[in-house]
């Protein structure tokens, strides 16, 4: 199964992915998390992402598209992926029609009020990447990973005024996605404003999921 998570920024897809691959037995493939870690491990790739996504705009289109090809090629991929925050504008989705088109679109919708609430809440493990909530998904012991117990961080781009530009970059620029799989009559939505459990139920009810 070949999914792409749609959304704007906090609605949930990461929360749903790191689930999601592991019941589905396919790789969670996050472009942001990508990208992330390149900028920790300071890679070249690191080096010319980081202003970019620290602001909140977009990374070019070309740079973008040939990462994921290369990511997709991978062996881990043989039984489908689930691609998150990708693709995110035409061109791109127009690349991956070239190389690898999705089964599914899954198009997570939420409204302003909650995605602020929840990307001001959120807080991420830098070591191995997972997410939590001061409020709805609190780790076990404040500030720390339930996972690796690394020191949690708040995201560069969860300050404010990155928040806004990533808001305007979605509905300029990712939000004609949802049309464009529509037409190819390959979305499907889910409604993310219920708890991460109802969410996740949601999802894992869409016809045609199955779990491997
Ligand atoms: P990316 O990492 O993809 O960021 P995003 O799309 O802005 O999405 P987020 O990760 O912020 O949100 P999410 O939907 O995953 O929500 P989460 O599960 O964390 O991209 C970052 C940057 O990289 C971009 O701005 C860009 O610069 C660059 N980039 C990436 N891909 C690119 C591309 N294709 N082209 C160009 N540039 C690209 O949940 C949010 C919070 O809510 C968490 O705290 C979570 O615990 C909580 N939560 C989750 N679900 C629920 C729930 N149901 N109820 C209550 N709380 C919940
Ligand atoms: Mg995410």
């Amino acid at each position: 199964m070949k999914l792409v998570f749609l959304g704007p920024p906090g609605a949930g897809k990461g929360t749903v992915a790191e689930r999601a691959e592991r019941d589905l037995a396919v790789p969670h493939v996050s472009t942001g998390e990508i990208f992330r870690a390149a900028v920790k491990d300071q890679t070249p790739l690191g080096k010319r992402v980081k202003s970019v996504i620290e602001s909140g705009a977009l990374v070019p289109d070309e740079l973008t598209i040939e990462l994921v090809r290369e990511r997709l090629l991978r062996g881990d991929t043989k039984h489908g992926w689930i691609l998150d925050g990708f693709p995110r504008t035409v061109p791109q989705a127009d690349a991956l029609e070239s190389f690898d088109p999705p089964d599914k679109v899954v198009n997570f919708e939420l409204d302003d009020e909650a995605i602020l609430e929840r990307l001001s809440g959120r807080r991420t493990c830098p070591a191995c990447g997972r997410t939590f909530h001061v409020k709805f998904m609190p780790p076990a012991k404040e500030g720390t990973c339930d996972s690796c117990g690394a020191a949690l961080i708040i995201r560069e781009d969860d300050k404010v005024e990155s928040i806004r530009r990533r808001l305007a970059a979605y509905r300029a620029q990712t939000a004609p996605l949802i049309e464009y799989y529509r037409d190819k009559a390959r979305l499907v939505a889910v409604d993310a404003s219920p708890g991460a459990e109802a969410v996740y139920a949601a999802f894992l009810g869409l016809p045609g999921l199955s779990a491997r």
